[in-house]
């Protein structure tokens, strides 16, 4: 039988992540892309972006050199050239904090315009976060208008949401949970299946392939997304109660409550909140959507306000010790939105240094091991940069954690004590053991307020 070859429309985490892991399995891959910068440098083997283990595999791929990979600039020839087009491009959040679908929409024109010239039957797949109702009316209906071709028999449909996070997009794509097909119609479910079959082989022994229609995977998504979030939320909520209780400790808490079956101790880790470009955005994108059908959202509404919130606690834990932030030195571990990433999107480091900077703390100064120039791009000159752990404690009047990355959880309280003006640690991510750090210097930490 012959491979099922894929064009990837879309190079960011999920399609660049995608497209190489499929091509170092054999399958023959054409990733497209309209930035000519981009395509150069994956052709050369260099990732455009930071992701754990993502370059060397790129390299791999590339050096092999067996046709299996390449990456064109411009998407006609790729999608001329395969049976199945995954469209994974973005599907960012517009000013109205709805979802913006101009990508998608540009992208379905491009498979349509190709389909008209295509004679054989093309499967078109979206992967994106979309909300409902999308693949269908916006995708299926814009491919069919300009191709002049029948959906179901001249081109198939599917809806597959992409479940990997950024840090481990690589493991995520080759070991996923389950794989989600939503179908137009059995033909196009039966296409990706045997994709996948080919692609994942055994593993598909623990990760079910689940066949339900368009609409419904893409809720899924939002549903997966959104639980998420909410653990995350609910942990926070907790926190704030732990802290009424001195000696209560929220860690202790959620791990309690995690060892139940039911529920599963992770993302229930309380801290400055969650960020990144997926769980503020689909939140909004599902809210804005329940909105416009006349429902009211109000546990995702409550979700998203308690997120905001710990921004405002961890600035209210530094203004409670420091009274006056204005000439203060406050010095933030991490800017990332979470570990393993360059990523900046919707990190809580961003409302973090807003709130700092709206009660007139003047002298910020961040580090982050992988985040710098990233940071720099969307922060600019409200905060300085250091190149180093102690540069960015020397003097300090007040240090944050707000990225748990490995090399700031091994810090002991000595190294605060030597370099900083006065040793204060706010532990945002609840790295550092509260007994070791509360008995040595002055220490705050989400979700535990000392016995005293
Ligand atoms: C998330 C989901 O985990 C993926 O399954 C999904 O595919 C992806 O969104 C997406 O929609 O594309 P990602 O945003 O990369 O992945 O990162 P997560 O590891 O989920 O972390 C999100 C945020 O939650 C981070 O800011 C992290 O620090 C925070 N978080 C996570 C917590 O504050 N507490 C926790 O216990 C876990």
């Amino acid at each position: 039988m012959k491979k099922l070859s894929v064009s990837i429309l879309g190079t960011g985490f999920v399609g660049l992540c995608s497209a190489v892991c499929f091509a170092h399995r054999g399958i023959k891959v054409i990733a497209s892309t309209h930035n000519e910068e981009k395509a150069n440098l994956i052709n050369q083997g260099i990732a455009p972006f930071y992701e754990v283990e993502l370059e060397e595999i790129l390299k791999e791929v590339v050096n092999r050199n067996d046709g299996n990979f390449k990456c064109l600039v411009g998407r006609k020839q790729a999608i001329l050239d395969t049976d199945i087009s995954m469209i994974i491009v973005g599907t960012p959040m517009g000013e109205d904090k709805r979802i913006d679908l101009t990508l998608m929409e540009k992208a379905a024109k491009e498979i349509g315009e190709v389909l008209r010239m295509k004679e054989n039957y093309h499967l078109t797949v979206v992967r994106s976060t979309v909300i409902p109702g999308t693949t269908r009316n916006l995708v299926g209906d814009t491919i069919q208008k300009i191709s002049g071709k029948e959906l179901g028999k001249d081109f198939g449909l599917c809806m597959q949401p992409e479940f990997l996070a950024e840090g481990r997009s690589i493991k995520d794509t080759f070991y996923p949970d389950r794989i989600v097909i939503g179908e137009f119609d059995k033909k196009s479910g039966d296409i990706l299946q045997e994709l996948y079959e080919s692609f994942y082989g055994d593993h598909l022994k623990k990760a079910p392939i689940l066949r339900i229609n368009l609409e419904s995977a893409e809720l899924v998504k939002y549903g997966n997304n959104c639980l998420l979030a909410t653990k995350i939320s609910y942990a926070n909520e907790f926190a704030n109660l732990a802290e009424l209780v001195p000696g209560v400790d929220v860690v202790q808490v959620m791990k309690g409550v995690g060892l139940d079956y039911r529920i599963c101790e992770r993302f229930l880790g309380a801290g400055v909140g969650f960020g990144g470009s997926c769980f503020p955005k689909d939140i909004n994108a599902i809210k804005a959507f329940a909105q416009s059908k006349g429902y009211d959202p109000r546990l995702l509404n409550a979700v998203l306000a308690i997120n905001d919130d710990q921004a405002i606690h961890i600035v209210d834990l530094a203004e409670n010790t420091l009274n006056n932030l204005s000439n203060k030195k406050i010095a933030l571990l991490g800017l990332a939105f979470k570990p393993g990433t360059d990523d900046m999107r919707q990190a809580p480091s961003i409302r973090i240094i807003n709130e700092l900077k709206r009660r007139n703390a003047s002298n910020i100064i961040g580090y982050d091991p992988k985040a710098k120039e990233s940071a720099r791009e969307v922060l600019g000159n409200k905060i300085q940069y250091a190149n180093n752990i102690e540069e960015l404690l020397k003097d300090a009047d007040c240090a944050i954690i707000t990225t748990e990355w490995d090399e700031f959880k091994i810090l002991k309280p000595s190294k605060f004590i030597r370099l900083m003006k006065n040793p204060f640690v706010i532990d945002g991510r609840r790295i550092f053991s509260f007994e070791e750090f509360d008995k040595e210097l002055t220490f705050r930490a989400i979700g535990r307020v000392a016995l005293k």
